[in-house]
């Protein structure tokens, strides 16, 4: 057989292209691209007829939260690839906040034999950052092939596990309080060595823990008083100080999740001056505000919390200013009963990973984005920050045939039940939309088809170092 797969007559787009044309995929490969007038000699394995479908590289998640191993009641990388795959994404970064966390080379390499076993699409890792406790483990993870490194800006660590603490207190036993700006420096100094990102979660504890004592003590149990406790300053003070601490150490800071607008405005400036500093937002800072936790509840608790409206609008302009270059999900699950209770003491974080893209492809018919620029943030431009470009991200000949299809005309509505994660906590429930992914492929393997998991597990660890060399 000539070609293992052939996708027909489909719309390919990239971040700088669209127009129509065959890709030939022989061993995983994308191995000829060819206008369709002019098909190629030979038979195919496979042929999918992708007539008046976009044929997207294959989308990435560049934030996802599988729990596994640790939490795997919540969720594990068998279920959270499966919604991958079912919401058109080829590769996901696994977080590293796992039990044990991914803090040295050992439980990378572990890490990596267990996502393996389980992973229905391709996966990078995340190595953890945890202060004096790994300073010297930063390099000889870079080198093992982490795809980038994880601050927890502000979160308390368990002493023995390791664990992060999420509702963290002052005078808590086997605690290690957030670490200090001058610990934080010395990981900034470290990760610059190794040349990778390094990401933050830029909420100020100091500033979380004054507020919401305050807010706690007035007995107010509402989303506002959340906020008041967790205000846009916490999110503004530590991304100016992470932004300075780049400037001087030369870090390749990523600021994860952003949640406002002050926020934008500080990157936008510090990258008008040159600095390498990047920044990722989710949907739910996209999709949703304040006001719609009367009628969404609890599943929207995240952390950083989703804010107000002109937040939201700022954001979607930091989009399409190039500011923002990454979309991603923040998939977080926790189980139905513990996501059930007080807003204060219920767990932060929700399923997103399998509706990230059929929301941002709806949003292309609302006209707050193009598909070309959907494209750039969930598949070039991540590719490109992580070091995974042209392997990843790309349509061209000779790279990964990871492929999205979509139909941007199909309907969709989310239901919780039919998420094929663990967890089915998600804020979007009941939400339709158009704009589909309709199959994922995965080297070339079919992954999904019209919303089936198509094949066991066979996604492959992704690290920069598989890169050639002069790309
Ligand atoms: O909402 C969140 N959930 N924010 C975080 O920073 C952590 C995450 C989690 O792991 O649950
Ligand atoms: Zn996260």
């Amino acid at each position: 057989m000539k070609w293992d797969h052939i996708i027909r007559n489909g719309h390919i787009v990239t971040s700088q292209e669209s127009y129509q044309a065959d890709l030939y995929i022989k061993n995983g490969i994308i191995a000829a691209i060819s206008p369709s007038t002019e098909p190629l000699p030979g038979e195919a394995a496979e042929v999918t007829d992708a007539v008046g479908k976009y044929v997207l590289p294959g989308l990435m998640d560049i934030h996802v939260h599988s729990r596994d191993p640790g939490a795997t009641y919540k969720e594990d990388f068998y279920h959270s690839t499966q919604a991958a795959a079912a919401g058109g994404i080829t590769t996901v970064f696994e977080m590293p906040n796992t039990n044990p966390p991914i803090n040295n080379v050992e439980n990378f390499h572990k890490q990596a034999a267990n996502l393996g076993e389980k992973a229905h699409v391709d996966f990078g890792i995340w190595a953890i950052c945890l202060g004096h406790l790994n300073l010297e483990d930063l390099l000889p993870l870079h080198e093992a092939g982490v795809i980038g490194f994880k601050f927890f800006w502000g979160y308390a660590v368990h002493s023995k596990t390791f664990q992060l603490m999420y509702n963290y207190k002052e005078g808590m036993e086997d605690v290690i309080p957030p670490f200090k700006d001058g610990d934080v420096l010395d990981i900034f100094r470290e990760a610059a060595k190794t040349g990778q990102i390094l990401a933050i979660h830029a909420e100020s504890n100091d500033i979380i823990q004054h507020l919401t004592k305050k807010v706690e003590a007035s007995g107010r149990r509402d989303y506002e008083a959340l906020l008041e406790g967790r205000p846009n300053l916490a999110e503004i003070v530590t991304v100016q100080t992470g932004i300075a601490f780049a400037k001087e150490t030369g870090a390749r800071l990523h600021i994860l999740h952003v949640s406002t607008g002050e926020a934008v405005d500080l990157i936008k400036q510090a990258q008008a001056e040159g600095y390498p500093i990047t920044a990722e937002t989710c949907p739910h800072y996209l999709f949703l505000d304040n006001e719609d936790f009367h009628t969404i509840g609890p599943a929207m608790k995240v952390y950083p919390p989703v804010k107000y409206k002109k937040d939201q609008e700022r954001l979607w302009k930091g989009i399409e200013e190039g500011v923002i270059s990454v979309v991603c999900s923040d998939h977080a699950p926790h189980t139905e009963e513990e996501k059930d209770g007080d807003l204060w003491s219920i767990p932060a974080g929700m399923c997103g990973v399998e509706t990230l893209a059929p929301l941002l492809l709806n949003a292309v018919h609302e006209g707050k984005l193009t598909l070309q620029k959907v494209v750039s943030v969930l598949s070039e431009q991540p590719a490109k920050l992580f070091g995974i470009y042209p392997q990843k991200g790309s349509l061209q000949v000779g790279t990964d045939a990871d492929i999205t299809v979509v139909d941007m005309e199909k309907p969709f509505t989310i239901k919780r039940d039919n998420l094929h994660s663990k967890s089915k906590v998600t804020a979007y429930d009941g939400w339709s939309g158009t704009g589909t992914p309709i199959q994922t492929i995965v080297r070339g393997k079919t992954v999904m088809k019209e919303g089936e998991i198509v094949g066991g597990p066979a996604g492959r660890l992704v690290t920069p170092r598989s890169q050639p060399k002069n790309e």
